[in-house]
């Protein structure tokens, strides 16, 4: 049994505007019991985000993030959202780095670094998604990447920050492929996040942190990777976006 608490979020990416989302809450909220003894968070789209978080009101257990934030507060940034804003809306989380960002949005490690302190100073907790590609993997680099990835980030915050992020691994060839990382592979890459923390933070706080995995992960291959040591819970994409089966996710471990 890990000390650690399991964590499971949901991030619906661009998908279910607030009709759909009101559906989902309540198909979910009845497969899924009140759970303490563990963190389940929404990433849903910013414009559907009030009308999940009504319908959830009742439901202290399930907590609200946002998918990204600009590096500003405030400013002429059209279509943008700001970490305080998402603070104000209720959110409590916001992911940073989702491959998606990084490869469409071209969002760099900097700019990663300067989002996770505006989510931060905006009292939200982040989740740093970082993850090799294919390339990557295939050509040895998967220490040296996901070192830089966390790296960055670490290096831009404070010994309070450094400690206040979970950490995301998400292969990119993993994500959306139906093509989940063995929990052997998952765990190495997680042992490799914890030795960068540790580097950052101290031993303790290596071992205390949540990480968690994400990539194809199933209600049938949820529980083979929580089983790995290092791997404290997971981000899902395709799979959250039907309720019994984020419901049975949530449920693994
Ligand atoms: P997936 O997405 O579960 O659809 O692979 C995971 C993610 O991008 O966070």
């Amino acid at each position: 049994m890990k000390a650690r608490k399991p964590f499971f979020g949901a991030n619906w990416k661009m998908h279910k505007g607030p009709s759909e989302a009101r559906r989902f809450a309540s198909a979910f909220t009845d497969a899924y019991p009140v759970g303490e003894d563990r963190t389940v968070v929404f990433f849903p789209p910013s414009i559907t985000f009030p009308v999940l978080r009504r319908a959830m009101e009742s439901r202290a257990d399930l907590q609200l993030g946002v998918q990204d934030v600009h590096e500003e507060r405030e400013g002429a940034h059209t279509s943008a959202i700001s970490a305080p804003m998402a603070a104000d809306a209720g959110a409590a989380w916001s992911l940073a780095g989702h491959s998606e960002r990084r490869r469409e949005f071209r969002d760099t490690d900097r700019l990663i670094a300067r989002k996770t302190l505006r989510i931060l100073e905006a009292g939200l907790s982040p989740v740093l998604c970082v993850g090799e590609t294919l390339d990557e993997r295939e050509s040895g680099r998967l220490g040296e990447v996901l070192s830089r990835q966390v790296g960055t980030v670490m290096d831009a915050l404070d010994d309070s920050g450094r400690r206040a992020v979970v950490l995301a691994y998400e292969p990119v060839w993993a994500i959306g492929t139906g093509r989940s990382a063995r929990p052997a592979d998952a765990d190495e890459a997680h042992a490799i996040v914890r030795r960068e923390l540790a580097n950052w933070t101290d031993p303790e706080h290596a071992r205390d942190a949540v990480v968690i995995y994400g990539g194809s992960v199933k209600p049938h291959n949820v529980e083979e990777l929580l089983e790995a040591e290092h791997v404290d819970g997971a981000l899902v994409g395709s799979a959250s976006l039907d309720p019994r089966s984020f419901a049975a996710i949530c449920r693994a471990g």
